[in-house]
């Protein structure tokens, strides 16, 4: 794709990935990505900010054809998709000058030759003027990485704002059409990566808040025109309450553990409480983690497995723990067939959970009776916790 104007003398510079799938090799894309950089003209200065993916390297430098002189990069994010051509851009233009945190010109130097003389660290707050345009870098830790800022154009009011507020999606449309369809691909996004970082990403968007902000623009997915809606939909996922929704991953081999999980997701609709199961033999992790974001109670429904949990159930949890969600109760349900230790070894796995434990429901071989009436007791009271609390 070549380079495309968003105002007079600002372009957006990149690559649409539309056929990657997963990114980390771990994070699933189903709607692929983009990697975004941003050209900015000033009177007197022309800077880029961030690169690209380096296996884009060549569609991004023949956007660079015809660009005359650059004489900043300004690296918002160490991560090799957005610094993995900074080497080839330097090059290119050897006048130019790299700019950064302190922060990032370590990691950058971890992962990149860029020689010592290239660079330019910048303090938080620190302005830089293009002539008839000004740069400001705003510190913002862990967005996603520790070194994160993003750059605040002040006369034209955008936000370059890298991982922060991004989204997987690829498409042609250089501004958000569908907001719908880019809330969805937000959430995952921040689930997926700024999640574990809630109480950061808080302080970050107190922040922002002075700032007149009338455009986002991020480094993966569609810009912002109306910046309201990702700042409103952060405000939501990091400072909102937990909803009255419990979400059940859950594994099983021979459907006794299937049994019990019919059961409750039964009973806890009966109670009111909404319900957001997913099989971990098929699911797609990138929507549990999602669903993480407006749980108040995980329950884990897993088969003993060589006396332990199932490793799928282990993973989702694990998974859980890492992306420490706000989540509020957790238990255990499952079936068994002679012992084994499967609530010591899930319970174990959740240091980061600031939850409350409600007591496990496990059943030797097919469930009874017994089992179904202990796991209505279950939902009796996960309902009335989430009421207690106001969860709606
Ligand atoms: Fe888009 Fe953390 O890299």
């Amino acid at each position: 794709m070549l380079a495309r104007k968003i105002k007079e003398n600002i372009y957006w510079m990149g690559s649409v990935d539309w056929d990657s799938r997963l990114f980390d090799a771990l994070v699933p894309l189903p709607d692929g990505t983009s990697y975004n950089a941003y050209l900015i003209k000033g009177s007197e200065k022309t800077v880029l900010v961030d690169t690209d993916e380096p296996h884009m390297a060549r569609e991004f430098m023949a956007q660079l054809e015809g660009v005359a002189k650059i004489d900043y990069i300004v690296s918002q994010h160490a991560e090799q998709d957005h610094s993995g051509i900074i080497m080839q851009v330097l090059n290119k233009y050897p006048e130019a000058k790299l700019i950064c945190t302190p922060k990032a010109k370590g990691m950058l130097t971890d992962l990149l030759p860029i020689p010592e003389e290239f660079f330019i660290t910048v303090q938080d707050g620190e302005k830089l003027s293009l002539g008839d345009k000004t740069l400001t870098f705003i510190y913002t830790p862990w967005v996603h990485w520790p070194e994160t800022m993003v750059t605040y154009l002040e006369e034209d009011k955008i936000l370059f704002s890298c991982d922060f507020f991004g989204s997987h999606i690829a498409t042609s449309d250089l501004f958000v059409t569908d907001e719908g369809r880019v809330y969805e691909a937000a959430k995952r996004y921040y689930a997926e990566i700024m999640m574990p970082f809630r109480k950061v990403i808080q302080k970050n968007l107190e922040k922002l808040a002075p700032y007149d902000i009338k455009m986002i623009a991020p480094g993966h997915g569609q810009i912002f025109p109306r910046p309201e809606f990702i700042l409103n939909a952060y405000h939501e996922w990091t400072v909102g309450a937990p909803k009255n929704i419990v979400v059940l991953p859950h594994v099983s081999m021979h459907k006794s553990t299937q049994l019990m999980v019919d059961h409750l997701v039964t009973a806890l609709v009966e109670r009111g409480v909404r319900v957001e199961p997913f099989n971990l033999a098929v699911t797609d992790i990138g929507k549990l983690a999602m669903s993480l974001v407006d749980a108040a109670t995980i329950v884990v429904a897993t088969p003993t497995v060589l006396a332990g949990p199932h490793p799928y159930a282990a993973y989702a949890t694990f998974l859980a723990n890492a992306l420490r969600p706000n989540v509020k109760f957790l238990s255990i349900i499952g079936s068994y067939g002679w012992g084994g230790k499967t609530v010591e070894m899930l319970a174990g796995m959740v240091p980061n959970l600031k939850v409350e434990i409600i007591d496990p429901v496990l059943c030797k071989g097919v469930p009874g009776e017994d089992t179904f009436n202990a796991l209505n007791n279950m939902a009796d009271i996960i309902a009335e916790k989430h009421k207690e609390n106001g969860f709606v």
